[in-house]
């Protein structure tokens, strides 16, 4: 079996170092020249850091060729850039290349697939194949289904992704966002909010998610939770709350003006708050450390 990586970015790389760590060959393809001449330094030097064999990156052949990655794969995913146009036009030299049984996947963030494979001859074969970052780290794809891919086409690629080590779920419905992002971005509308209308700052709304049900979140899921407290208690506390919270369907005004502002966040060393060097390094290390403990204590729940 034969994998195609099409975008050598962030996810495109890391997502071509789990199929050639598990022994899949992997042709990827990026039009940037520099993409594609680095991604195998960048694949040594996550496996170095994981503590990884080396030789995985051996078997991630890089292509100046959007054709000639995907013309020999049977499973082909894209992780281009987050622009429906751009993926649109990327599907369709895809489809007009690749083999009829390849399935074809996109790692888009939240655009429905449902949009993206529209115009494409044979829609069944097509679905999202949702990972996070880094790719390596963490455990979920989400496998997102629209109303024309086929049952053998989910099967095939849960199964891809449980031989990889991965934990894929099926979406059964193509909302935009899926199940994960709509999750995240629920809450971080509220955080922002929080901070608009001054009932604390930045630093305290994370200090309060991590310090408190975030620690629990990867034991304990939203509905576990609302379960063990009893839906009553849920549905009291959901009368008092729900009405107060954000429920703007647009993004908040508050975070329209940083952009504007310029205050981008860490690239800017200036977002919800201002950024060290040394600050953004430490975050970095703290969260790569956290994913990998995460993964090295699930591994030994394996049974040996
Ligand atoms: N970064 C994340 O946390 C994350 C998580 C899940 C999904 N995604 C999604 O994955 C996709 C890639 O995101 P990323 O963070 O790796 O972005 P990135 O900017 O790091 O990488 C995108 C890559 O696509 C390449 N590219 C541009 N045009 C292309 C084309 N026509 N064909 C092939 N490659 C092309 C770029 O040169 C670049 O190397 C996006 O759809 C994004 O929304 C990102």
């Amino acid at each position: 079996m034969k994998i195609a990586v099409v975008g050598a970015g962030l996810m495109g790389h890391g997502i071509a170092q789990v199929f050639a760590s598990h022994r899949y060959e992997v042709a990827i393809f990026d039009p940037a020249p520099s993409a594609l001449e680095s991604v195998g330094a960048r694949i040594r030097a996550n496996l170095r850091d994981l503590g990884e064999d080396m030789s995985a990156a051996d078997r991630v052949t890089p292509c100046a060729e959007l054709e000639q990655a995907v013309c020999g794969a049977d499973f082909v995913v894209e992780a281009a850039l987050e622009n429906l146009e751009a993926k649109q036009a990327l599907f369709a030299r895809i489809e007009a290349a690749a083999s009829p049984q390849a399935i074809l996947a996109s790692n888009t963030s939240v655009i429905p697939i449902t949009r993206i494979m529209a115009g494409l001859r044979d829609r069944s074969r097509c679905l999202g194949t949702h990972w996070w970052n880094p790719p390596y780290l963490v455990p979920l794809v989400e496998v997102i289904a629209t109303e024309w891919t086929s049952i053998e086409a989910v099967d095939k690629t849960m199964a891809l992704h449980r031989a990889i080590g991965k934990k894929p779920v099926h979406v059964k419905k193509d909302v935009p966002g899926f199940v994960g992002n709509r999750l995240q971005h629920a809450l971080w509308r509220e955080a922002i909010a929080l901070v608009e209308h001054g009932v604390c700052d930045a630093r305290t709304v994370d200090t309060v998610v991590k310090a408190s049900f975030g620690r629990r979140l990867a034991a304990l899921g939203p509905l576990e939770n609302a379960d063990l407290v009893g839906t009553d208690l849920t549905l009291a506390i959901h009368r008092i709350v729900l009405p107060d919270l954000d429920s703007r369907p647009a993004p908040s005004p508050y975070l329209e003006r940083l952009v504007a502002d310029g205050r981008l966040g860490m690239k800017s060393h200036h977002g919800f708050r201002t950024w060290t060097d040394q600050e953004i390094a430490a975050l970095r290390r703290d969260m790569f450390d956290h994913l990998k403990a995460a993964l090295a204590a699930d591994a030994a729940k394996l049974p040996k």
